[in-house]
């Protein structure tokens, strides 16, 4: 609208009905696949020290260097939006000594997150995510788990086809190792760099494979896989056994090094054909030293994001399948008050009946019959339940199927069991 002065922000957007309910249905597969997996949830703040993020995330990241939204708080300290969420979950960790129980200690969380990149389809400033953080386990079952875990989340909501690229970038033993050889060649092709990528070689060379511009033309540089320790060897190994068993689309990818400087080991990213240029729809990894880099006890950890926006992209492309008949209510009852006074009781009635699982739409009193009778077939109600003077006294509904016409008159009790009876789901049960 040419007229509006303020315009929502650059790389945000909106999001409205059908969408919106895209986002709650994917919440919803997301939270009961977490359950499968015994997750428990976890909430941190949208801003956190700044500081949490230029240590976690890397000072030579896109995120950290030029991506954040910060700001100073009354002049005392500068705080970020968030970009990511691994970084506050691993703050609150070890805040919180979650690491004193032992053992694994497991989370999820769902939200929006923070980054000033250029926008274009499927990237946005404010975007959602839905991940989650395992401590407490080297083990590659784990980083198996976490890979099988979106897999199901995506497989539950409907986003079809995806491959998983997977690598490893071994640990503090033989990545540097790997680190020289890799200098060693970039500084051979150093003259045909981006100043960008000859900035990065100084600071963290593995970056420079990461680069859009410069990635490509290297081909033929030295990959980690053939430097990995025995250890880390074994790792990969017994990690790549386990995904492909579980018959996932798995394809190694030695060139994928990932933005973020806390991983070891294990990397992975879900990439789908249905998107563009922004083709990551999840990402994660291992990251076996950020608990302590953040001074907390040294404790293995694995955890993944995915993104919630281009989850959604894809799946609103798609056929509408079955899941969206099964997860919302599919069974719609008007209640009609019939004179000013039954609006109570049909109010109560249609509280009753959307706790049993049935839509119904808002009531409203002095609305003619008629044009209440034809709203809910517009919106497909399978019933209309009518209060007037008799029934309000005697404490009844007259129930009136809208496909038949057939009407009767019940109480109240037996009308609530009865709509909810006839739902689809519960008749299938
Ligand atoms: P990430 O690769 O930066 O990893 O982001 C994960 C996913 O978030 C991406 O694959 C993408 O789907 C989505 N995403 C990222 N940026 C945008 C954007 N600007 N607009 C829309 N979607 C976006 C992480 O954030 C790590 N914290 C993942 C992790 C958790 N690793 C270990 N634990």
């Amino acid at each position: 609208m040419d007229f509006l002065i303020v315009k929502v922000p650059k790389g945000t957007r909106d999001i409205i009905g059908p969408e919106a309910q895209a986002f709650s249905d994917l919440e919803r597969v997301a939270r009961y696949v977490f359950s499968l997996f015994h997750f428990l949830e976890i909430r941190t703040p949208l801003f956190e020290a700044v500081e949490l993020f230029s240590r976690s995330l890397g000072e030579t990241s896109d995120v950290v260097e030029k991506e954040m939204f910060t700001f100073t708080d009354r002049g005392e300290r500068t705080y970020a939006l968030r970009p990511e969420g691994t970084a506050g979950v691993v703050r609150s960790f070890i805040e919180n000594s979650l690491f004193a129980k032992g053992g694994l200690n497991r989370f999820f969380y769902m939200g929006p997150m923070f980054r000033a990149e250029r926008p274009q389809a499927g990237r946005f400033r404010q975007f959602w995510q839905i991940g989650s953080e395992c401590f407490g386990s080297p083990e590659p079952s784990l980083d198996a788990d976490t890979v099988l875990m979106v897999a199901q989340i995506f497989d539950a909501y409907g986003v079809h086809p995806f491959s998983i690229h997977v690598n490893s970038l071994g640990c503090d033993q033989c990545r540097p190792v790997y680190r020289d050889a890799l200098l060693k060649y970039l500084k051979s092709r150093e003259s045909g760099l981006s100043e960008e990528s000859r900035r990065r070689m100084a600071k963290n060379p593995l970056r420079v494979l990461d680069s859009k511009v410069d990635g490509p033309k290297l081909a033929d540089a030295p990959a980690m896989k053939a430097y990995l320790c025995a250890d880390c060897q074994a790792h990969h190994a017994a990690f790549l056994k386990l995904v492909k068993k579980a018959r996932l689309p798995i394809e190694e990818n030695p060139r994928l090094v990932r933005g973020l400087d806390y991983y070891t080991r294990t990397v992975f990213e879900f990439v789908s054909p249905d998107l563009g240029a922004q083709s990551a729809l999840a990402a994660g990894g291992r990251y076996d030293n950020l608990v302590e880099l953040l001074e907390g006890p040294a404790t293995p950890a694995v955890g993944f994001a995915l993104g919630m926006d281009r989850a959604v992209l894809v799946r609103l492309k798609k056929e509408p399948a079955p899941f969206f008949l099964t997860n919302q209510p599919n069974l719609t009852a008007m209640v009609i008050p019939l004179f000013k006074e039954a609006l109570e009781e049909s109010f109560l009635l249609a509280q009753e009946l959307r706790k049993g699982g049935i839509a119904v739409p808002p009531v409203m009193a002095n609305k003619k019959l008629k044009n209440q009778l034809s709203l809910a077939s517009e919106m497909g109600a399978a019933w209309a339940l009518l209060i007037g003077e008799d029934e309000l006294q005697r404490g009844s509904v007259t129930i009136k199927n809208l496909k038949t016409r057939e009407q009767s008159t019940m109480s109240l009790a037996q009308a609530i069991s009865f709509i909810t009876a006839s739902h689809p789901l519960k008749a299938d049960a």
